[in-house]
């Protein structure tokens, strides 16, 4: 039985854990199928509109090529070109879309922005990305990890860096399939305590470790995973320079990984910038994923994108 026809996707807390497992089982069948050239067009005649208030090269092209492939259509909005970039508001712009098309994916800054849309909406709308968080992003992420471990319970998941909407998703998602998580974050650089405390409490159903730590090296031991993103987000760029000095001592390079297991895996989400929060010998070399798991995006999003239409 689908239980996600018809729902929104604005963060990993809309789904259970059974859901969550479903969808990564299922990204595996549509993944299995695009890889033997087996067409799958489960959503034929169905038309996703994405809004993008920021940059996108993942998201945009994966939801756009996965709709293409489940049959559909995807229509590419830049809010700058729509009336919203004119003050049309989100509520407007929500009920408008629902006469057109049968879902809305949007990346956009305030994550009430989205609440926003999804409460106007008649139709389900699926988070692109928001400064709060990156649900589909993680999807791609717990995908990568289950693909290589074949189950989450007693592997090490260990995200360095900025706390930012990459890493709350990634502790909820964690939490929610037993996955221990550890975040190394500067202090003044820590996830959102809300956020943290949510995971903490869907950890203590299925024995997940989540926990916050800040010195890079004690935290990265036993890690199977080291996962970084950015230090400065989209809309962070003048804050450039500052965060650097403050995120060096995080950055994930070869005396780091050290730390690690030996057979650990590296993470990123993507884009990447070398010399930074990541050294090319780490980024390049040969426990990085983070192509396998770019292409995780494109698999769980079909998954999710016909449970949620289908
Ligand atoms: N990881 C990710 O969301 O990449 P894009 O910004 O290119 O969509
Ligand atoms: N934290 C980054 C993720 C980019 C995919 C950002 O919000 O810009």
């Amino acid at each position: 039985e689908n239980t996600l026809k018809g729902k929104d996707l604005l963060t990993l807390l809309d789904l259970t854990t059974d859901e969550i497992l479903e969808l990564l089982d299922f990204a595996i069948e549509l993944k299995e199928a695009y890889k033997k050239g087996v067409e799958t067009p489960y959503l034929k005649g169905k038309t996703l509109a994405m809004i993008f208030e920021k940059p996108s090269t993942r998201t945009r092209v994966s939801f756009e090529a996965g709709m293409l492939q489940l049959g559909g259509n995807a229509l590419y909005l830049n809010s700058h070109d729509l009336q919203l970039g004119r003050g049309e508001t989100i509520a407007d712009t929500a009920m408008v879309l629902s006469e057109y098309v049968d879902a809305i994916m949007i990346r956009t800054f305030e994550h009430e922005k989205i609440e926003e849309l999804a409460k106007y909406a008649s139709i389900p709308v699926i988070n692109g990305l928001t400064e709060d968080y990156h649900p589909c992003q993680a999807l791609a992420d717990l995908l990568t990890i289950y693909e290589i471990k074949k189950t989450f319970k007693g592997s090490k998941l260990v995200y360095i860096g900025d706390g930012n909407n990459v890493s709350h998703s990634l502790m909820i998602g964690a939490a929610k399939v037993g996955l221990n998580c550890t975040v190394i974050c500067p202090p003044e650089y820590k996830p959102k305590e809300q956020i943290t405390e949510k995971a903490k409490e869907i950890a203590k159903y299925t024995n997940a470790k989540i926990e916050i730590c800040h010195d890079s090296h004690t935290g990265v031991e036993g890690a199977d995973f080291i996962y970084t993103d950015v230090w400065a987000s989209m809309g962070q760029e003048k804050e450039q320079l500052k965060r650097a000095k403050v995120f060096m001592p995080y950055q994930v390079n070869s005396e780091l990984v050290a730390k690690a297991n030996n057979n650990y895996s590296f993470m990123h989400c993507l884009p990447a910038h070398r010399g930074e929060e990541v050294t090319a010998e780490v980024m390049d070399g040969p426990h990085s994923v983070v192509f396998e798991q770019a292409g995780n995006r494109l698999h769980v999003q079909k998954a999710v994108l016909k449970q949620i239409l289908g």
